[in-house]
C-alpha cells in the first residue's frame, strides 16, 4: 500500500476526494490541493478520520507560479496525483463554443499536469511517481465533445513523454468512463440522476463507476514500481459499446 507523502491536486472532489480517503486509510500522509479553501476545508472535514495525516494546500493548476510554489511546498513529496478538471463550459457545438472556454480546459487538464511535470522533476525521489487523469472522451467522442476529447487525448500523449523525461520517477494515467461525481451536477443539473441510470444501462458492467473503484487504479499504479508510460482504463466496458 502506498506510503509516504502523496499530493493529490483536484483533492476537494470526486475522484480526487476519493484517492485521498483510500491514501490515508492506508497510511499515507495526503496533502489535498485545489483551488477554494472552502472546498478543501468542508473536504478535511470529511476526511477526518486521520486528521494528523492530512493537509490542504490552496493551488490553481493554471498557475505556473503557484504550480512551482505548490511542489516547493510538498516536499518531501513521494507520489503525484493530478485529478483537477473543472467541466464548466467544457463542452458544447464547435459554432457556440468560445476559444476562451476552450483554452481554460486545456489550461486545467493538460498545460496544469505539463507544468506539474516540469516541476516536480528534481522533488521527487527515483522511486517516486506522477498519476494523471484522463477519460473516456479521448477514445468516445461525441459532437460537441471537440476540446475534451482533445484535452484528455493530449494527457495520454503526454504521460510516455514525461514517463521518459522524468525517469526513474514513474509517469502514467488513469482514464475513467462515466464516474458518479460532483461533476455531474454541473454538466447535467437537474437531470442527472437520469442521465446516470441511462449511462449505467449502456455500460457492459451494469453501473457508472463509484469514484473508489478509479481512485483504486491509481493506488494500483503508485503502488507497482514497474508501470511507467501506461494508460489504465477504468471504464466499465465502455470502450467497448
Ligand atoms: N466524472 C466523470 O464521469 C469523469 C469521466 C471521465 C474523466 N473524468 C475526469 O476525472 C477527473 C476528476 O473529475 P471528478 O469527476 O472527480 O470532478 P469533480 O468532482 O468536479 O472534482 C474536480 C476537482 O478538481 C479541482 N479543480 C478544478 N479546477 C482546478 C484547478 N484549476 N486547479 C486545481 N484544482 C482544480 C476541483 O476543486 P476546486 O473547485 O476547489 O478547484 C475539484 O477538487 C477529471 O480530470 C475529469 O476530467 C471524470
Amino acid at each position: 500500500m502506498t506510503t509516504g507523502h502523496v499530493l493529490v491536486i483536484g483533492g476537494s472532489s470526486g475522484l480526487g476526494l476519493a484517492l485521498a480517503g483510500l491514501l490515508l486509510s492506508g497510511g499515507a500522509e495526503v496533502t489535498i490541493a485545489s483551488r477554494s479553501a472552502e472546498r478543501l476545508a468542508a473536504a478535511a472535514a470529511h476526511l477526518r478520520a486521520a486528521p494528523d495525516r492530512l493537509r490542504t494546500q490552496v493551488l490553481d493548476i493554471r498557475d505556473e507560479d503557484g504550480v512551482r510554489r505548490g511542489l516547493e511546498a510538498s516536499v518531501p513529496v513521494h507520489h503525484i496525483a493530478v485529478t483537477a478538471a473543472d467541466a464548466t463550459r467544457a463542452t458544447g457545438p464547435l459554432g457556440g463554443f468560445q476559444l476562451t472556454d476552450a483554452r481554460a480546459v486545456m489550461d486545467a487538464k493538460f498545460f496544469g499536469p505539463w507544468l506539474v511535470g516540469r516541476y516536480a522533476a528534481g522533488h521527487l525521489p527515483p522511486t517516486g511517481s506522477i498519476t494523471l487523469t484522463s477519460g473516456i472522451p479521448a477514445h468516445r467522442p461525441r459532437p460537441g465533445s471537440s476540446v475534451t476529447a482533445a484535452a484528455n487525448a493530449a494527457v495520454e500523449g503526454l504521460v510516455g513523454a514525461l514517463a521518459l523525461e522524468l525517469a526513474p520517477v514513474r509517469v502514467n494515467a488513469v482514464s475513467p468512463g462515466w464516474m458518479d461525481t460532483p461533476l455531474w451536477d454541473t454538466i447535467a443539473g437537474d437531470r442527472r440522476a437520469e442521465r446516470l441510470a441511462e449511462m449505467a444501462a449502456r455500460l457492459p458492467v451494469g453501473r457508472v463507476a463509484r469514484p473508489t473503484d478509479v481512485a483504486e487504479a491509481f493506488v494500483a499504479l503508485m503502488d507497482n514500481a514497474h508501470i511507467t508510460g501506461t494508460v489504465l482504463h477504468v471504464d466499465g466496458g465502455q470502450r467497448l459499446v
